[in-house]
């Protein structure tokens, strides 16, 4: 049985869906039970945050898949690690590894996981494509973007991608059982085929839409009074950091999703033709 933690959200979704048509038997993981899921899997309540309501869920389960929810992740290892669970694929983040003053949420989860389960896989992605859903109601109503930084390029991931990582590495661990998988220890860097500037993506939306659409330069701090109304502070000016000044490792385009899955990982237009009815 593989667990399925953040199993609605952008990554949990269609990791569930992929687990799902292999044949695996799944248990899907959130606090609210989803309105639909795939034929056969099964659903558990349960919050990251109280690590004891986890216990039950993943007690003999082969393989975890671990969004990192909740401020104890020392007692959430503690607790995957006395279920007997082998196998970890951990969401985590690439500022873990660049930023991880910053990120120092996600450097206590690699940290806790690894320190209860050695062989749990990190994946470490970049920005989410998933972030630019927050354009489709200015796009929606007035053809309109409106972002800061416009011309820095960086190379969002489509969640689908870190999904299909994910399920290609809990399928192996479940095929490879208590045997070594390629997978275990190792740090995945997650990210987008091509580094894509903020205007690049609004004219994407206008090509994909056949309809221009106009790129307003927000100042920064026009952004972090957006960003702060939906993040903590401190995070919203690490986000601003990434998104404004990046360094050159999250400006670089990474070759694992390719290693992994065999093929190149997917572009902001493949993504965008998924959810373009969220921009019309
Ligand atoms: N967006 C980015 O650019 C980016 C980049 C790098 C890393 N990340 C990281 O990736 C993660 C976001 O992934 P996502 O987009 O797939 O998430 P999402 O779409 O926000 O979905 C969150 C999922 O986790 C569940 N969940 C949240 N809190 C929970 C809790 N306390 N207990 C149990 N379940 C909980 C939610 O269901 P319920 O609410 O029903 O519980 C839902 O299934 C975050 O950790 C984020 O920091 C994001």
């Amino acid at each position: 049985m593989i667990v399925v933690t953040g199993a609605t959200g952008n990554v949990g979704r269609p990791l569930v869906a992929a687990l799902a048509a292999a044949g695996a038997e799944v248990t899907a993981v959130s606090r609210t039970p989803p309105a639909e899921l795939p034929g056969g899997v099964r659903h558990r309540v349960a919050d990251l945050a109280a690590p004891e309501s986890l216990r039950e869920v993943v007690a003999g389960a082969e393989a975890l898949f671990l969004f990192p929810g909740g401020p104890a992740p020392a007692e959430l290892a503690d607790v995957v690690k006395a279920g007997g669970v082998r196998r970890v694929v951990l969401l985590s983040s690439q500022g873990a590894a660049t930023r991880p003053g910053d990120y120092a949420f996600f450097a206590a989860y690699e940290q806790a996981v690894r320190a209860a389960v050695p062989a749990a896989t990190v994946l470490r992605p970049s920005g989410f494509t998933t972030n630019t859903l927050a354009w489709a109601p200015s796009v929606r109503a007035s053809r309109q973007v409106e972002a800061p930084f416009g011309d820095v390029a960086l190379p969002f991931v489509d969640p689908a991608d870190i999904a299909a990582m994910a399920a290609a590495i809990l399928l192996d661990s479940a095929r490879t059982n208590a045997r070594p998988s390629a997978h275990d220890g190792v740090d995945y860097e997650v990210t987008g085929p091509e580094a894509l500037t903020p205007r690049d993506r609004a004219a994407a939306i206008g090509a994909a839409l056949g309809e221009p659409v106009r790129f307003v330069e927000q100042t920064p701090a026009q952004a972090r009074a957006q960003l702060v109304a939906v993040m903590p502070p401190p995070i919203a000016d690490a986000t601003l950091g990434v998104l404004g000044s990046p360094l050159p490792a999250e400006r670089r385009v990474s070759a694992d999703v390719h290693r992994v899955l065999g093929r190149p990982a997917r572009s902001y237009a493949e993504w965008l033709a998924d959810f373009l009815p969220a921009f019309r």
